[in-house]
């Protein structure tokens, strides 16, 4: 997840529990024009196996050339390719969840990640949106275009792009999906608790689960998801003093990822809290915390500020029960998909996106 899923959260996230944590998107532009944001953010833990890439791309020859990089140094153990994205700037230029509509560029385009990693060895997989919307769908015939193309796995995210992240993600549609092909299906959408992926494989059949916004503030998820899926019944319901050390470890996590790389360690210390004031609000969601207390959380700058704040929480608060299953993160409403002129009526039309890619990563 961009602005989520940097070295720190996933340490956090591993040490809950087993799992492949990908790592932020990168965008191929931006990695083939050796962007030195971009190339900071491909880091990975010293003890982190696999290591998973996310990549966005709309041409098949930079990103096939991204790909070359990747392998050629050693930068990561899988890649995924990102169709899922239903942001405007995108869709408008025919990136993201909207490439899939024009059917031969996405077969090339995954055929050509495919063969640039497959030498090494590194497995390619695929996430995408159902479709554009309910008359534009197109997650069966691109699924099998990507099986053909060789991909490892596909990730279903049930919800098209003008759904963006509203409503309920259709499990029907990740079902079909599994029905229809032979590789690993992977489904996407809605797991808040460690009971609802048991619930979506029961539905769905498939081989394995993808959280998003569900391991926002709740990094235990992976916990509870490893007992769930070895058959154990237990699930964490940590107190509001255990969900702070939660935070400590996840701000000190920060903090040493952004420390590693800055010239100035007080700098780093700095970065490494702004960072984590966006996680706060997540991690408080449903506990009787003030609003004042609130906001000086997710105003830290330094480590001994957030130790003296987390102090003033009363650790014995029990977890909110009436959290458990509530959205976190974005809720937005459905939207018109913004497309270039003529996209819907040339499906067969595989010529690239102009300006569709995005020149940094992380969006
Ligand atoms: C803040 C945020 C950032 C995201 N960034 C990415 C991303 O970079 N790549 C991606 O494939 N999906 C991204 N997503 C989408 C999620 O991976 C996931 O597909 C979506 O949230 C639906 O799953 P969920 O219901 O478990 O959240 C992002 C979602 C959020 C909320």
């Amino acid at each position: 997840m961009a602005g989520i899923t940097n070295v720190g959260f996933r340490q956090l996230c591993r040490e809950q529990g087993g799992g492949i944590y990908v790592c932020e998107m990168i965008t191929t532009v931006a990695l083939v024009e050796r962007n030195p944001k971009t190339l900071r953010m491909i880091a990975f833990g010293a003890d982190e196996s696999p290591r998973s890439l996310q990549l966005y791309g709309t041409d098949p020859e930079i990103t096939a050339a991204a790909v070359r990089i990747v392998v050629e140094k050693d930068l990561a153990d899988h890649i995924d390719l990102n169709f899922g994205c239903p942001v405007p700037k995108v869709t408008r230029r025919g990136g993201g969840a909207a490439l899939p509509w024009r059917r031969r560029l996405f077969a090339r385009l995954v055929r050509a990640a495919v063969d640039a990693a497959s030498p090494a060895g590194v497995p390619v997989t695929v996430k995408m949106r159902k479709g554009i919307d309910d008359d534009h769908l197109t997650y069966v015939e691109a699924g099998l275009a990507a099986q053909e193309a060789g991909v490892a796995a596909v990730a279903l995210h049930g919800r098209t792009a003008a759904q963006r992240y509203s409503g309920t993600a259709d499990w029907d549609a990740i079902a079909t999906l599994k029905q229809a092909l032979d590789v690993p299906v992977l489904g996407n959408g809605d797991i808040w608790e460690a009971d609802d992926a048991l619930r979506m494989v029961a539905h769905t059949g498939v081989d394995g689960v993808v959280i998003g916004r569900g391991c926002l503030g709740r990094p235990w998820l992976f916990a509870d998801l490893e007992a769930a899926f070895e058959g154990r019944a237990v699930r964490r319901l940590p107190s509001l003093g255990e969900v702070a050390v939660t935070m400590r470890r996840h701000a000190e996590l920060l903090v040493e990822q952004f420390t590693a790389g800055a010239r100035n360690p007080a700098r780093g210390e700095r970065d490494g809290c702004t960072d984590f004031r966006k996680h706060v609000a997540w991690y408080l969601k449903g506990f009787p915390v003030g609003s004042e207390l609130r906001r000086a959380l997710a105003m830290i700058d330094s480590l001994a500020q957030l130790d003296d704040l987390l102090g003033k929480l009363d650790p014995i608060v029990p977890f909110p029960a009436e959290a458990l299953g509530q959205p976190r993160g974005r809720t937005n409403s459905p939207g018109k998909v913004f497309l270039p002129d003529g996209w819907l009526a040339s499906r067969d039309d595989d010529t690239v996106p102009e300006g569709a890619e995005l020149a940094d990563s992380g969006g």
